[in-house]
């Protein structure tokens, strides 16, 4: 795999050796078997390609200096897409085969875990999607729960630099008691316009308001939303925001660095008052974010005159790696050891 530059990687899909997969039928799950194919056969009229049955995951695999690979939080990846499968009336798959299914996976394609210090990890992507027939409105009786990992560089090309934002007051991505608190493909689907749109324009991504009244922050792209204030780490409450596995460590981080957490409603003016903000996920890890344009307000929030992060982002964002990358003791039980 020395072909592979590892410090230039975007974050894409590159093909590896095997993806695991599991079926469920007659109401139970087969075993977690390798397949060495990047297809899928199924049936025209699944459910999952009609209905919209899938729900996904997104977690990373650390290569440590140690030689070992870690996994960071994956049970709170396998509660949340049961959390998802629940709501779309899927089969959710049980925590210990996700668990197995992940290492499994990462097994298969241990040379493609890229090295520390290389600024790329391996993306692992669990699905689940509906596969029987079906065309009436209604759950498939059967589904298959896959596995692929693919290595992968930042999500934003700027990696630890500030990104600017632009808020899109007239798209939402998930209603107020929709999807968005789960992870499944339509809310994704309906955030594709406001991100070419943010593109075109040459911002990194889209902060969304509250879908009833667009008076509060909900989500930040592909991410969730923080920002410091003083002493505290500030985080919008909403239950169309997918709860970030990154953002609930960074709240016990900031607690453990003395600061003080406020996860509330958080108004789009109070956006003025705050010093560092940033978008936090899986994929972002964080992403300091330099300025924020409201252009239907004509208003533009500054958080990066100097084109860096803010000290309190930067130690969260340290810390954060160390721990995923075993430079640090994991004192808080947060990481899953491959090999
Ligand atoms: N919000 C959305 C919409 C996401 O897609 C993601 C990525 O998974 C996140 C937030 C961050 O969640 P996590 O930190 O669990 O990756
Ligand atoms: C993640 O952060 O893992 C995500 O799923 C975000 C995006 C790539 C969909």
């Amino acid at each position: 795999m020395s072909t592979i530059d590892w410090k230039n990687l975007s974050f894409g899909y590159l093909p590896t050796n095997a993806n695991v997969r599991c079926y469920y039928k007659d109401g139970k799950w087969s075993k977690p078997e390798l397949n060495n194919s990047e297809y899928i056969n199924m049936h025209m009229a699944a459910t999952c390609l009609h209905y919209g049955q899938e729900a996904f995951e997104g977690l990373k695999a650390y290569m440590g200096k140690d030689g070992k690979i870690r996994l960071f939080r994956v049970q709170e990846n396998a509660k949340r897409m049961i959390e998802s499968a629940r709501y779309i009336q899927m089969a959710p798959p049980t925590e210990e085969m996700f668990v197995e299914s992940v290492k499994m996976a990462i097994e298969a394609n241990k040379e493609f875990v890229p090295p520390y210090e290389s600024g790329a990890t391996l993306y692992v992507r669990p699905l689940l999607i509906g596969t029987s027939a079906q065309v009436g409105v209604k759950p498939s009786a059967d589904y298959m729960f896959m596995v692929f990992v693919t290595p992968v560089g930042p999500y934003f090309k700027e990696g630890f630099k500030p990104v600017n934002v632009i808020i899109d007051r007239d798209h939402d991505r998930a209603a107020p008691l929709g999807t968005g608190h789960i992870k499944v493909g339509g809310n994704y689907a309906a955030s594709l316009i406001s991100l070419d749109l943010c593109h075109k324009q040459g911002y990194s991504t889209v902060l969304y308001l509250d879908a009833a009244e667009k008076k509060y922050i909900d989500e930040c792209g592909p991410a969730n939303f923080f920002a410091i204030k003083g002493k505290s780490y500030i985080t919008p409450k909403s239950h169309s925001i997918l709860p970030s596995i990154t953002n609930m460590s960074l709240m016990e981080l900031a607690k453990d660095m003395g600061l003080t957490v406020e996860c509330r409603k958080v108004p789009v003016e109070e956006l003025s008052t705050f010093v560092e903000a940033g978008a936090c996920g899986t994929a972002a890890v964080i992403s300091p974010i330099g300025k924020i344009v409201d252009p239907n307000q004509n208003h533009v929030y500054e958080y990066s005159k100097d084109g860096n992060a803010g000290a309190i982002s930067t130690q969260l964002y340290n810390r954060l790696k160390a721990i995923q990358y075993g430079d640090e003791a994991d004192k808080f039980g947060w990481i899953t050891i491959v090999r």
